[in-house]
């Protein structure tokens, strides 16, 4: 079984707080305030960036005030965006300690800390009240999640009656066996891919109703050949996934595109209430 360490230290790829510092400084966006939108090519660390945050924005009723979880946050970015456009408190969480610090870092500069508490925690096992939050998503999230039973039910547990919650992966296509290294996982013992059947089946079990499901692989591929030809072309962005991925982030995007050509992989979004 893969331990939290193993997912946390393949997130950080060696010396992130330098690989971040350098850039931002490269960018002319070191130690001053800034604006959230200046962040989103280095903070939506997820396939199609900003643009699938914005999709999955649309499909989430979050309304002024209310208190809303991300499971699995990252450097915050997500939460950034949706604390600002909707005008909600967001509680993140996540494994991964330097991205705990890094995003809360980013909350500083773009003035969006009274709105935002990113944390350490492990969506297997949330350190939360029953019923507290009015609702919640997770982005990309799921195919490090070798038990989704437990994952699943503490997302219902801790949200209110009513309440939804969003979240978005990589399922296992048809033909199965992905291509590896992946964005998520070098190898097969950090992916836990399953059919969208199955996860629909573990939602239903779990309590959870309405389940709606898109299938977004179409919108993938064409994010991936953006990112990838953008990368042939403009040899050295400053800032982009690649600070955060590391070197081998190009190889991983490829093999994911590839995947989804396959029928090996299946991304999609889903929504449902609880
Ligand atoms: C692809 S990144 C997505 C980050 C963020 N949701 C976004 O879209 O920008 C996946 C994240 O899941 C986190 N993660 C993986 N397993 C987790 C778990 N069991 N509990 C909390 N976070 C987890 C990793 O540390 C990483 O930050």
């Amino acid at each position: 079984m893969v331990n939290i360490s193993d997912i946390e230290n393949f997130w950080t790829r060696g010396d992130i707080y330098s690989r971040v510092r350098q850039a931002m400084s490269a960018a002319n966006l070191d130690n001053k305030n800034l604006d959230v939108e200046e962040l989103f090519p280095i903070d939506q660390y997820h396939a199609r960036g900003i643009a699938a945050t914005i999709d999955l924005g649309k499909k989430m009723p979050i309304s002024e005030n209310q208190k809303i979880l991300d499971i699995g946050c990252g450097l915050g970015g997500p939460a950034r965006y949706y604390a600002k456009e909707f005008k909600c408190h967001i509680t993140g969480i996540d494994i991964t300690p330097s991205f705990i610090e890094i995003g809360n870092e980013f909350n500083r500069l773009t003035s969006m800390s009274s709105m935002i508490d990113l944390c350490l925690g492990n969506g297997e096992k949330l350190e939360f009240e029953d019923e507290v939050f009015d609702g919640a998503y997770s982005q990309h999230v799921t195919m490090n999640v070798s038990n989704r039973i437990n994952f699943f039910s503490e997302a219902y547990r801790v949200l209110k009656k009513n309440s939804f919650f969003a979240f978005t992966e990589h399922g296992l296509g048809p033909k199965g066996d992905p291509i590896f290294p992946l964005p998520w996982a070098d190898n097969s013992e950090m992916s836990f891919l399953l059919t969208p059947e199955n996860t629909i089946s573990i939602l239903k079990d779990v309590g959870f109703i309405d389940i709606e499901i898109f299938e977004t692989g179409d919108k993938y591929i064409q994010g991936y050949e953006k990112l990838i030809k953008g990368k042939t072309e403009e040899r050295n962005p400053v800032l982009g996934i690649h600070v955060i991925g590391g070197p081998t982030m190009k190889e991983r995007s490829s093999n994911s595109m590839q995947s989804i050509k396959e029928n090996r992989t299946q991304p999609f979004e889903i929504i449902c209430k609880k």
